[in-house]
């Protein structure tokens, strides 16, 4: 092995961990105190009394909408909902082979096509971007649940509110308030969360001076990873597989004994109770009131709470492994009539706002994010000398017409055995 030389490289977090990438007035998490700063507002303050449009305003805009805002961003984000026809082509191409997420990802890429400014990077470009965005994001999700399921796409309706639309397209009938309002909470509690990995994946792009929708088109790539936000989905397969609660013990232990991570558990930051847990514990309970078959899955779901929080403090002592945003979501979505390949794509739906409103900061900024690496490598290595001088070339002009097809391109060429040519 080659011999490492020149200086120690410095000591690098890893995985970034503790690195303060950027300044943001939109979110703070506080993860030994488990507190979420949303636009000023603790998360307890702004779920379940703020609307998601209401929400996104506040990152948008800097402040909560008044009545008149309120109601111009309703019908503008109303207005937006419908997909453009090529937008459409996209999710009926994908529909039968590609998870939910994917097809959000590919749809996504397409929404520039008729922006008015889709290359712009001005206030007002990415606030119109913005808007098309996240109006259109459930649409695409709820379009690929029908094509799926071998029904049509249903059109939006402008008359309903963001979340009550959504579950409108996907159902095919008007939501009880309830659920909507269920919603609703989770797309505000997931709507921004400091320097996430998909949101500085966001802002790394804007900072280029690239465009929003390419921006929120990386976010979602960063975003379907199961350490980010494709963990509810096998949440929910481990409550289905533990089916009672006697059973969650072994189950856990036999996991974590094949060094398994157990999903909805853990957090970079969190080292508390991830506030957004609470809430959407909340949330689910409050579905689970309406209907008896998810209060048992919900009784379930806190009684694998119980025990994985001990068995993880038994296995990885001193880790502070608790309840992340992800256990809940699970039981929330599911309550809604979702399938858990659809959580993720369900999770971009919400923070699509927050990545918006970070591109939006980001750009105002104007500085390109270019960090530095330690070179852990080798150095100079040297190019072996060939032992023989390539074979030069020896095609006559006529042996070169005669490999060129009648359409120009090369024909593939008969392999020679003599050794020369090796
Ligand atoms: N189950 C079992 N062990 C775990 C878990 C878990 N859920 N999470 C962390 N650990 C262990 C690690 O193996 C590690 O052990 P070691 O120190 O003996 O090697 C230790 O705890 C610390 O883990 P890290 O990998 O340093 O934690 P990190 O900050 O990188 O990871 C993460 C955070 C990725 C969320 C992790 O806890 C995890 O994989 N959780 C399960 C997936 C999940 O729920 N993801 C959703 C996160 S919320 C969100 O992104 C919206």
């Amino acid at each position: 092995m080659p011999a490492m030389s020149g200086p120690a490289p410095p000591p690098t977090p890893r995985g970034l961990e503790g690195v303060v990438a950027t300044s943001t007035r939109l979110s703070h998490v506080d993860g030994a105190a488990g507190e979420l700063i949303i636009g000023g507002y603790e998360l307890a303050e702004l779920a379940g009394r703020a609307s998601f449009e209401e929400a996104a305003h506040l990152l948008w805009r800097g402040r909560l909408p008044d009545a008149r805002a309120l109601a111009s961003l309703r019908r503008e984000m109303a207005a937006a909902r419908r997909l453009p026809a090529q937008t459409l082509a996209v999710v009926r191409a994908a529909a039968s082979h590609a998870r939910p997420i994917d097809v959000l990802r590919m749809a996504a890429a397409t929404l520039s096509l008729d922006l008015d400014d889709p290359d712009g990077v001005s206030p007002a470009a990415d606030l119109a971007a913005a808007k098309a965005l996240t109006a259109r994001f459930p649409t695409i999700v709820a379009a690929h649940a029908r094509l799926v399921a071998g029904r049509r796409p249903i059109a939006p309706r402008a008359d309903l509110g963001h979340a009550a639309n959504f579950l409108y397209m996907i159902h095919g009938v008007e939501p009880d308030p309830i659920a909507a309002h269920a919603l609703d909470t989770y797309w505000v509690t997931v709507i921004d969360h400091g320097m996430n990995a998909s949101t500085f994946a966001a802002r790394v792009i804007a900072s280029t001076r690239s465009d929003m929708v390419s921006a929120v088109t990386g976010a979602i790539g960063a975003l379907k990873g199961p350490l980010h936000g494709g963990a509810p989905g096998p949440v929910l397969e481990m409550l289905r597989e533990i089916k009672t609660a006697d059973r969650a013990e072994p189950w856990l232990r036999r996991e974590l004994a094949a060094a398994r991570r157990i999903m909805g558990f853990g957090h970079r930051v969190y080292k508390v109770r991830d506030p957004r847990a609470e809430v959407l514990s909340r949330a689910a309970e409050e579905m689970s009131r309406a209907e008896l078959r998810d209060r048992e899955l919900f009784d379930l779901a806190r009684a694998v709470e119980s025990t994985a929080l001990r068995v993880l403090e038994e296995h990885k002592p001193g880790r502070n492994l608790r309840t992340n945003v992800e256990f809940y979501t699970a039981l929330v979505l599911q309550s809604l009539g979702l399938r858990p390949e659809q959580f993720v794509a369900m999770f971009a739906c919400g923070r699509v706002a927050g990545w918006c409103a970070h591109v939006i900061e980001q750009h105002a900024e104007d500085r390109l994010i270019r960090p530095q690496s330690a070179y852990v490598g080798p150095r100079g290595l040297r190019i072996a000398a060939p032992t023989q001088p390539p074979a030069r070339a020896q095609t006559s002009t006529r042996t070169k017409v005669a490999n060129t097809s009648r359409t120009g391109s090369p024909r593939p060429r008969k392999r020679r055995s003599t050794s020369s040519l090796r």
